[in-house]
């Protein structure tokens, strides 16, 4: 396929994009800096312009393209992950404008194009426990897609109404439109470098519903809602199978989660950020875990 990624020179884009170029896709990489890995073709657009976002999807991506003669190709998707990824980094107004401005631009301008497909980064922290002023327990674990969302914070609050953003644009549009509430990116390298103290002091991951996702199996995320078809709106978690703490999940539930209901009997090591909706209905099959690395 002919896609547009946004964002992809960031941490998860980084392996995304490779990840997507290896399964054949065309990818033209949306950001403000480039991504210098080979076969990507990147055009540098700020996202909040939407004279620039309209302009670049509607562009060539390639001088390539020039060749048949026959004007500029349509992209069948854009996958939109460009957005300030967390609190702390600019101040809160500026992170609530730029992640609205950008996935609002990006959604009007697929919608008026008819590009009829649009994943977007959204987010575990849209649950409140990430960014909670205190300690946030869950309503209930697993926490799946039917969990509340209700978060304090500026970041989260930009995914919630991104969210409602997307499923407004779907409802105009009938196009796909699929948000992927991803839960802690890791990198290859993050394993060796990171896993051991959340073994030392598993309290570390409550902020993050003790889950993580391999940035390679956000790749394999991707491809997966590129080859599905016919979803509408819809919202995934995405996660490993596993947790990111070597505790058993009777364990965490006794440390962590005494009070909450828990729904079903837990596997002995699985992820309390149900990824079940996304194995059902794109197939996803993560492939990594932390274990391959830290024996
Ligand atoms: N990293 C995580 O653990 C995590 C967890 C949940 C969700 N997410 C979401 O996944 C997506 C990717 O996160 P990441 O960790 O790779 O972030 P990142 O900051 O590493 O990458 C984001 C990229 O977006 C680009 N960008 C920012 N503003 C832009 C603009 N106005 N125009 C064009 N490009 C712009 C940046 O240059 C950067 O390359 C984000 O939407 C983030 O909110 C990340």
């Amino acid at each position: 396929m002919r896609i547009i990624f946004t964002g992809g020179s960031g941490k998860a884009g980084r392996h995304a994009v490779p990840y997507l170029i290896e399964q054949g896709h065309q990818v033209t990489n949306l950001d403000l800096v480039p991504l210098n890995y080979p076969g990507v073709r990147n055009l540098r657009c700020d996202l909040t312009d939407a004279g620039q976002v309209f302009n670049a999807f509607s562009a060539y991506a390639g001088f390539d393209e020039l060749e048949p003669g026959t004007g500029v190709p349509k992209y069948d998707a854009i996958v939109h992950f460009a957005a300030i990824p967390c609190i702390l980094i600019r101040p809160d107004n500026e992170t609530y404008m730029i992640n609205v401005a950008s996935t609002y631009n990006v959604l009007d301008a697929a919608v008026k194009l008819g590009i009829r497909k649009v994943i977007f980064a959204s987010s575990e922290t849209t649950y409140g426990i990430c960014f909670w002023d205190g300690e946030k327990k869950p309503q209930y674990v697993p926490i799946d897609e039917e969990h509340p969302t209700l978060p304090q914070d500026s970041y989260a609050m930009s995914k919630v109404v991104n969210e409602a953003t997307a499923r407004s644009f779907q409802a105009r549009s009938g196009f796909d439109i699929y948000g992927l509430r991803i839960n802690n990116v890791i990198e290859p390298h993050e394993y060796a470098q990171n896993f051991p103290a959340y073994m030392e002091n598993p309290a570390l991951r409550r902020r993050n519903i003790f889950a993580y996702i391999d940035a390679r199996d956000l790749g394999h995320m991707v491809d997966c809602c590129l080859k599905t078809d016919g979803l509408g709106y819809e919202v995934f978690n995405v996660s490993n199978d596993d947790m990111s703490v070597s505790l058993t999940s009777d364990e965490v539930i006794a440390q962590f989660y005494e009070g909450v209901e828990v729904k079903r009997k837990m596997g002995r090591h699985e992820t309390f950020y149900a990824n079940d909706k996304a194995k059902k209905l794109v197939g996803f099959q993560p492939k990594h875990s932390w274990r391959d690395v830290l024996k």
